[in-house]
């Protein structure tokens, strides 16, 4: 039996996360959150992977502080969450010979370029949710050398993310059935991710037992504005009414965002297929019971 300890479970990628590894034979999964432990206390973490996980084969960390603009105002408690709980799971599963999963971002990226972003370009995060998560990525790097780090994007999941209090896709699509006018910002460009996606990469990895550790990047296939992931919403879910295009610029913000945030998938793709972003959108709408 292979075991597996998921932190953040009921959060929109653990709950598919955990659902999806519970569909694999031969897999053992612990699924904890919140209320089992607080990532923002080192002292509980510690005791609670002693005394609650014992031996374990993968922990895997969705736990996160995924709202960028509370982020950017509680830069103490955003590290606190993102980037030195990794340094005691680092620490714990290189004791007990475990291996460990860490989910990473593209906002880890400046976005001036204009291509997609590899493995080998260099971060340069330009708030403190990407600067908090890439200070997770180093304490992995630096604490366990058997890791995996999924760097994603623009993620929506069936939970829906607690911490914004849904996913862009439903909230687009409640305020088009309410009428309400839809202005989406049409200057910054990304690639939308399926949890659902996500968790069958990483059920893939253990399943094989994969040992090609390191980071990847993993997304929708191909790219677009909010604006453009906004009409092939409403497209597939056949609701009419208008969507206007706004700049960033319109939007004045302490947070600042990546302008260009696509990840070059293409490390992966050598392992696990890359659908398109569009195919992430279809099969989620379908799971949903937006689209038959
Ligand atoms: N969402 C995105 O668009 C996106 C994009 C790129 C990368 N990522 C990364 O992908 C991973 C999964 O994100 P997600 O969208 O699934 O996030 P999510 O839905 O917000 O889930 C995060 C989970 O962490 C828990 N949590 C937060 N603070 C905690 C604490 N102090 N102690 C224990 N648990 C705590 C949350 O519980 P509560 O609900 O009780 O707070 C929630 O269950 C994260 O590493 C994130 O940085 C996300």
């Amino acid at each position: 039996m292979t075991k597996v300890v998921v932190f953040g479970a009921y959060g929109q990628l653990g709950t598919d996360l955990v659902r999806g590894l519970r569909a694999i034979r031969n897999v053992d999964v612990l699924s904890f959150d919140r209320e089992h432990v607080d990532f923002g206390n080192e002292t509980e973490l510690r005791a609670f992977l002693e005394q609650k996980v014992g031996e374990v084969d993968f922990i895997i960390n969705c736990v996160a502080m995924t709202n960028t603009a509370y982020c950017e105002e509680h830069c103490e408690e955003a590290y606190k969450v993102n980037a030195l709980p990794l340094a005691v799971l680092g620490q714990y599963c290189t004791k007990v010979k475990g291996r460990l999963i860490y989910f990473s971002t593209d906002y880890v990226f400046s976005g001036e370029k204009r291509k997609p972003y590899s493995e080998n370009d260099s971060p340069r995060p330009i708030n403190i949710y990407g600067t908090s998560k890439l200070a997770g990525e180093d304490l992995v790097r630096a604490t366990c050398e058997r890791h995996f780090i999924f760097r994603v994007s623009s993620l929506f999941g069936i939970a829906g993310a607690l911490g914004k209090g849904g996913n862009f896709v439903e909230t687009m699509i409640a305020k088009a059935q309410r009428r309400e006018k839809l202005s989406v910002i049409d200057d910054q460009i990304m690639s939308p991710t399926s949890t659902i996606e996500v968790a069958r990469v990483v059920c893939h990895f253990i399943e094989n037992n994969l040992t090609s550790f390191g980071t990847y990047h993993f997304a929708g296939k191909g790219q677009c504005s909010w604006y453009e992931f906004t009409k092939t919403i409403m497209s597939e879910c056949k609701i009419s009414g208008p969507v206007s295009r706004v700049s960033w610029k319109e939007y004045p913000s302490v947070l600042r965002r990546p302008e260009y945030s696509v990840l070059d998938t293409t490390k992966i793709a050598q392992l696990v297929t890359v659908p398109t972003w569009e195919d992430h959108l279809k099969n989620y709408l379908i799971a949903k019971g937006h689209v038959r």
